[in-house]
């Protein structure tokens, strides 16, 4: 798969896009179908049923190399956030191509140790509240580097340290002050934020980490938020970072990792959007204040790498009318794919036969999951064309943080997870059965 295919009907290209099809279910005249890869879509749903999240293989690898690729001119590793889609099947995925990881808890870090033993040494642990048992585990497994948010945390990872008789290699997670337009959620660069230290007061916690027995400083990490557009505050937080950096080494300690984080935002409202230039755009942003500083640059994109590589396909269970109010309710709800309900979140949805046939009029419909809250909405007054009960939907752009923030809410196994590459589809998780939630209760 190239990154310059387009398909006139495209929608998320490569991965997702509408094709002809004159075999299987279809009729050689039907509507266009949309598939993922290779694969029709229906066929798939025929197999799996629904709620039904699909990952292009090829758009990751393929995201995951334009990614890479922007970054070639400094020294730099990938560690991949594996809170935006942890499945085992991604994580070895992308295992394959040597990319590192960004956990955030000691179940990541088992994560990722079960998809590829050997990534430890490309793993960087982030999180603001780990816990000493986690600090343990990741020291025996030698990761990378430990991106400590407080001074408590630091002597707790001593102390940890100290028992193994090993050094921890340290960065601290600074707080730039930088303000991203985000979801107020998910900005986490502002010094009201739970996250990191203040970057004024990162020198002074340096001089007195640099005289722990168990700990080595290694690096000045930073993360100023998720679902980011625009680069401009990238490069803010890295200038600063980068002044730090000079600091650091004027007070005579080693820096030999800058981590930049991750939070590049994706397109959710545009048909396609061209990736490249994007990550390009970033990656200048980012390795500008870097230059000449002679670091390693660490990244930590998630939602960019998966996020339109995901599609979650729902069928629609009921249309109805509420005093002229229409609604489609789908099979899918806010516990399969939150992001609408909690904040607020555009994903483009799109019927998988694609009908094209004149005289069929838009209607503007509600898209709801059958859950027992308002909330519970993947789409509002959106229009929609010729969607009838027991169409196969897909909502768009699941791939990050979907499956990830699942949750068995009113009692819902959650769904089945596919990882289609070409013509092949690998289940990568199992639908769980109701059996399967009632299993550990007493
Ligand atoms: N590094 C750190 C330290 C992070 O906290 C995060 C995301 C990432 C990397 C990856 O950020 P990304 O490249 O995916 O933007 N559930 C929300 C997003 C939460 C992001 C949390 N931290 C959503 O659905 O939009």
């Amino acid at each position: 798969m190239t990154s310059s295919f387009q398909s006139p009907r495209a929608a998320r290209p490569p991965g997702f896009i509408y094709r002809d099809t004159k075999h299987g279910l279809l009729r050689r005249d039907g509507p266009p179908v949309l598939h993922c890869e290779n694969v029709p879509i229906p066929k798939l749903v025929k197999k799996y049923g629904t709620p039904l999240y699909l990952y292009s293989a090829g758009m990751i690898h393929e995201r995951y190399a334009v990614f890479d690729r922007a970054f070639r001119d400094i020294d730099h590793t990938i560690c991949y956030s594996v809170k935006a889609n942890s499945n085992l099947g991604i994580l070895r995925l992308l295992a394959r191509k040597g990319c590192g990881f960004d956990v955030v808890s000691g179940g990541e870090l088992q994560r990722v140790l079960a998809a590829d033993k050997k990534a430890a040494k490309r793993v960087v642990f982030s999180g603001v509240g780990k816990t000493r048992e986690e600090l343990t585990a990741a020291l025996k497994s030698e990761i990378m580097l430990f991106n400590v948010e407080s001074e408590s945390e630091l002597w707790a990872l001593a102390e940890c340290a100290g028992r193994l008789h090993t050094t921890a290699p340290v960065a601290l997670r600074v707080n730039p002050d930088v303000a991203a337009e985000t979801h107020p959620y998910i900005s986490t660069g502002l010094h009201k934020h739970k996250f990191g230290v203040p970057i004024r007061d990162a020198r002074e916690l340096y001089h007195k980490l640099s005289s722990a027995r168990y700990l080595k400083v290694r690096g000045v990490s930073v993360h100023i938020g998720s679902q980011i557009t625009d680069a401009a505050p990238f490069g803010q937080a890295m200038s600063r970072v980068a002044d730090l950096v000079g600091e650091l080494r004027e007070d005579g300690h080693s820096i030999a990792y800058v981590d930049a984080g991750g939070g590049l935002g994706i397109s959710y409202e545009k048909p396609a959007s061209n990736f490249s230039e994007e990550v390009t755009a970033y990656a200048r942003a980012l390795t500008g204040p870097l230059r000449d500083l002679g670091v390693r640059l660490l990244l930590e994109p998630g939602r960019s790498i998966v996020g339109p590589a995901g599609v979650l396909v729902t069928s629609v269970v009921y249309k109805k009318a509420n005093n002229g109010k229409r609604f489609l309710v789908v099979d899918a709800a806010m516990n399969d794919l939150i992001r609408p309900a909690l904040y607020g979140a555009h994903h483009e949805i799109v019927p998988i036969l694609q009908r094209t046939d004149a005289g069929i009029k838009p209607e503007t419909v509600d898209i709801v999951g059958p859950i027992c809250e308002t909330g519970d909405f993947f789409a509002r007054d959106r229009q929609m064309s010729g969607v009838e009960e027991g169409d196969l939907l897909a909502i768009l752009d699941a791939g990050a943080y979907g499956m990830a923030l699942a949750s068995n809410y009113n009692t819902r196994p959650r769904a089945a997870e596919l990882l289609v590459a070409g013509t092949s589809a690998k289940v990568i998780r199992r639908r769980e059965k109701i059996s399967d939630l009632l299993r550990d209760e007493l």
